[in-house]
């Protein structure tokens, strides 16, 4: 596909986000040759930079950017960062916004960008109202000379209702043809490969039901805490903030019917029927006996101190916020009832690491009983990140009299795919929201399905002094709690531990 001529306006510009992942994903598409031959950068933000300040601050003085800009990138980067321009916008104001819908309407003619402009969110979500009000009075939504798109970063909402309240003023302003939601997850390679390994394979998909499948477990962790970002994580948490967005996401992908077609559309109806058919939890006992929540505590590593989450700049020192959460829940459609499914997310993990392991059932007859491996075993691995790639676990013959049975591995990893480039799930989202292919992106119904499956949680767990918090030391596993959860049919695995 081409990547038609066109203006990027990031709002935001300022911001952490642009300078740690938005413009080196747009770095690296200039350089695989990815860019059209007109286009254009231009940051708008509260900050008063010039142009020059904007590309030294995200380019060549950028601490994300310099160890890996290497001599031969000079040339390069002195061309690029002449295509890239700042503005000021200090207030919501008419006349602040009229000026900007001058300079963007200036740089298209100078720069010939044919009238084809994306806006990217990069704001808090309290400013997403009155940025896509404001591109609405200038006119810039219009598609009559080239095409618009609004792409919207998360959150998207707080819960059920305001995520409502935000797709409705959004699509007041734009058309949902025109809205592009970013998770960036499914702009991971692993993820997108989860479609692939269902649908693209005969030996997984007739097993991919109730029938062989005896659990689902999903790992999401992350090795380190929430580092600057407490005052936002204070009112998020660990259920909006992964498990609402990217896990929600995961979940959709391993549990949707096969779609007509890899078409958008397709994809994002099944997508959406799978999210509809989680099982929601209302009652108290269910709540109680099914989700767990905690907080890293302040702790030792390698002799070290490590702040507990409470101790966090910009966390309350009595906050009940979630740094871990895990649940058990059910999807209710043919395909997998009766089939658990079990999903935990934290911070300050042992590692970093996220995975899937769909575990199968045993043989109905079991003829090696005595043969000492356990023959539930069979597992499929989709490591998502790092390492990524997928892992099959499966019985073979000890050599040797009798039948002894042992687990075996048959493991693939992307790595050895050494002459593809995998993208940065940025780099691949901006370039399909560039050529407007939206498959990747969440519309607003999945967004809303996966809220209202969270929401009941949330409020189960809001100013409830019977839902403990639990505490967990800086690289454990989380809470001992959380294995009673998945007792009586496993035991989480902790992947590389
Ligand atoms: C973001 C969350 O969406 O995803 C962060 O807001 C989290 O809290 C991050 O750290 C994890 O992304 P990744 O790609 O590093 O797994």
């Amino acid at each position: 596909t081409k990547t038609q001529n066109q203006l990027l306006v990031i709002f935001g510009a300022s911001g952490d986000l642009t300078a740690r992942k938005l413009i080196p994903a747009i770095l690296n598409l200039a350089k695989g040759g990815h860019l059209p031959e007109n286009f254009v950068v231009l940051g708008a933000s509260r900050s008063s930079w010039s142009d020059e300040e904007f590309r030294k601050n995200v380019i060549t003085e950028s601490k994300h950017l310099k160890e890996k800009l290497v001599d031969e990138d000079k040339k390069f980067i002195a061309e690029f960062t002449a295509r890239m321009f700042y503005h000021e916008l200090s207030s919501a104001e008419d006349t602040d916004y009229s000026k900007l819908n001058k300079r963007i309407t200036q740089l298209d003619s100078e720069h010939d960008t044919e009238g084809n402009f994306i806006f990217y969110l990069s704001v808090p979500p309290s400013a997403h109202e009155m940025i896509s009000n404001n591109l609405h009075k200038q006119g810039l939504h219009k598609e009559d000379k080239g095409w618009r798109r609004l792409i919207v970063e998360k959150p998207f909402g707080y819960d059920l209702k305001t995520a409502k309240e935000l797709n409705a003023t959004l699509q007041r302003y734009f058309k949902e043809s025109q809205i592009y939601r970013i998770d960036h997850y499914l702009g991971k390679e692993t993820v997108q490969n989860l479609l692939v390994t269902r649908f693209a394979n005969s030996i997984f998909e007739p097993l991919w039901n109730r029938n062989y499948i005896h659990y689902v477990e999903i790992t999401n962790a992350e090795s380190g805490g929430v580092e600057k970002r407490g005052g936002y994580y204070d009112k998020s948490g660990a259920l909006r903030d992964m498990f609402q967005s990217h896990l929600l996401q995961i979940v959709a992908l391993i549990v949707m019917e096969p779609p007509l077609s890899a078409d958008a559309e397709q994809i994002r109806n099944e997508k959406l029927k799978a999210l509809k058919s989680l099982r929601i939890m209302t009652d108290e006992k269910t709540l109680h006996e099914n989700t767990i929540r905690a907080q890293y505590i302040s702790s030792v590593i390698d002799g070290k101190k490590v702040n507990g989450y409470r101790e966090e700049e910009g966390v309350d020192a009595d906050s009940t916020t979630e740094t871990y959460a895990a649940l058990k829940f059910f999807v209710d459609n043919w395909r997998w009832a009766d089939v658990p499914f079990y999903v935990r997310t934290a911070k300050r993990m042992p590692t970093k690491v996220t995975e899937v392991v769909i575990h199968f059932k045993s043989p109905h007859h079991q003829i090696f009983k005595d043969s000492g491996m356990d023959q539930k075993d069979n597992k499929l691995i989709i490591r998502i990140q790092p390492d990524e790639g997928v892992l099959i676990k499966f019985g073979v013959k000890v050599p040797g009299q009798g039948f002894k049975v042992e687990r075996a591995n048959l493991d693939f990893y992307y790595s050895s795919l050494t002459e593809t480039h995998v993208m940065e799930a940025y780099e691949r989202l901006l370039l399909d929201a560039m050529q407007g292919d939206p498959t990747l992106y969440a519309r607003a119904d999945e967004v809303e399905a996966a809220w209202a499956f969270v929401d009941p949680i949330l409020d189960y767990w809001k100013d409830n002094e019977d839902v403990r918090v639990y505490g967990y030391s800086a690289g454990v596993w989380g809470p001992e709690n959380a294995d009673e959860l998945i007792e009586g049919i496993g035991r989480w695995r902790n992947p590389g531990s």
